[in-house]
């Protein structure tokens, strides 16, 4: 503080004392450099010097590790070179790129498709390239954080619903003052994976005048025909004035990308920001985007194991005794109200050689705390059944009462800043993965009001 003013540093501050406060707590190796030492396949790694089954990648065709998915960013690099050095406006459009935003149309029986650097790129571009401060978001609660943060960045007045709540949105929707507002939600909730009520969204979207921007960065490659997304299997590809979606998830990659049939849509590549003033996708990315495109469209197969696993794995913690969300796509999430519980579980499954993301109050609502799965084609049933193995076992020594660890809170950041974990972690807003940690010691801090 220097003349009664705060640094600009003091947030960052306070965090970075919490940070060593938990490092001090665990009593082990710094959680905030968990290493990834080498990626074996889809769904193993070493972790820290470690074999671990990866439940927390959503990689969930695993297609990162697909043949011709691989060769094709291989051969791009040979005939185009590394990067783009540009946004598109600069370097141009390469024609691949081109040749991938049609494709995507058609497959999300969409009039124009954009591709962005990445997904959170894509809501952002969308959201804040077509709304202005005259307008109203009104946004699911549970959405990602770059829905939230483009709504900001759009200057629009923003007015979030309870998750999935119909009514709510209705009561909203009432008032007058909100006319033609655009509503933002997923299809598939990253944080439950649980899924929107599209139809019913829908119908109230109609009845007040509204556009519905749907989220599918979950369900494309896992739902609907040839893997189009929840849009589509439900018989709305018409009925949603705009998809968005990422290729960081089914398609294994990184970029994403925004469909609408608007006849005007294509003129956000003049009035998106993150579109305009950002490098375009390097050549290796647009061209295995295709190929993982082509792939998603055929790989049925892939689909109903992803989707097969998901359902074995939720049926399998709730015969364990938990309370588990989701399956109807490729996320499980196991939701706690005991935040001890929840981080003791999380440890001990991944001691056993299991990683799966930790989510904690802010990135939970009402206060629980959730350990989320992500399913892959690739998982074996005999995988899930070691995992469930795994989880069992934990869980009973949470029964028994052993091994409470007090001072869980510290890996929640009220400000929502990502303070660990492995790759794809939740994007949620509020979303705070815990740090792949060693055995932290039991009772050495007391957890807020006990
Ligand atoms: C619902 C949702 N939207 C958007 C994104 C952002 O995607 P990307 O990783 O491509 O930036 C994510 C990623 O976590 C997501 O879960």
């Amino acid at each position: 503080v220097r003349n009664g003013h705060r640094s600009i540093f003091h947030g960052i501050e306070s965090l970075a004392r919490r940070r060593a406060q938990l490092v001090g707590l665990i009593n082990g190796p710094n959680p905030l450099e968990v290493r990834v030492e080498k990626l074996i396949s889809p769904t193993a790694a070493i972790v820290n010097g470690r074999p671990m089954r990866l439940f927390g990648t959503n990689n969930y065709l695993g297609l990162t590790f697909d043949g011709d998915v691989r060769r094709a960013a291989i051969d791009a690099i040979g005939r185009w070179g590394a990067g783009t050095t540009a946004s598109r406006m600069a370097s141009g459009n390469l024609s691949e790129c081109c040749e991938l935003e049609s494709e995507l149309a058609d497959f999300l029986g969409k009039r124009t498709a954009l591709v962005f650097s990445t997904g959170f790129q894509a809501n952002l571009g969308t959201i804040a390239g077509l709304c202005g401060a005259r307008d109203t978001v009104v946004v699911d609660e549970d959405c990602h954080a770059s829905i939230y943060d483009a709504v900001a960045l759009s200057g629009a007045r923003r007015i979030k619903f309870r998750h999935n709540d119909l009514d709510h949105l209705r009561a909203i929707l009432e008032d007058g003052q909100r006319a033609r507002p655009l509503i933002a939600v997923e299809s598939v909730y990253s944080v439950a994976g649980d899924i929107a009520p599209l139809r019913e969204l829908v119908a109230i979207k109609d009845r007040y005048g509204g556009s519905l921007l749907v989220d599918e960065a979950h369900s494309v490659g896992l739902l609907g025909p040839r893997g189009a997304g929840l849009v589509a299997e439900l018989g709305l590809t018409d009925a949603v004035e705009i998809v968005t979606g990422t290729f960081s998830k089914s398609f294994g990659l990184i970029g994403g990308f925004a469909a609408s049939s608007h006849p005007d849509f294509g003129c956000l590549r003049y009035s998106a920001r993150p579109f305009m003033f950002t490098a375009a996708l390097p050549p290796s990315i647009v061209s295995s985007a295709r190929t993982a495109l082509r792939k998603i469209m055929a790989a049925e197969d892939l689909r109903r194991r992803a989707l097969r696993n998901a359902a074995a794995l939720r049926v399998g913690l709730e015969r364990i005794g938990l309370r588990a969300l989701g399956g109807q796509a490729a996320i499980v999430t196991a939701v706690f109200d005991d935040l001890s519980d929840c981080y003791v579980l999380w440890r001990g499954v991944l001691e056993q050689g299991f990683y799966a993301n930790m989510l904690l109050p802010p990135a939970t609502s009402h206060g629980s705390c959730a350990i989320r799965f992500s399913l892959s084609a690739e998982h074996i049933p005999a995988e899930i059944d070691a995992l469930l193995a795994a989880v069992k076992c934990s869980w009973q020594a949470c029964r028994n009462g052993r091994d409470r660890v007090d001072g869980v809170q510290l890996f929640s950041s009220p400000a929502g800043i990502v303070v660990g974990g492995l790759p794809s972690v939740a994007g949620n807003p509020r979303a705070v993965p815990a740090p792949a940690a060693a055995p932290a010691p039991a009772a050495t801090l007391r957890l807020a009001g006990r």
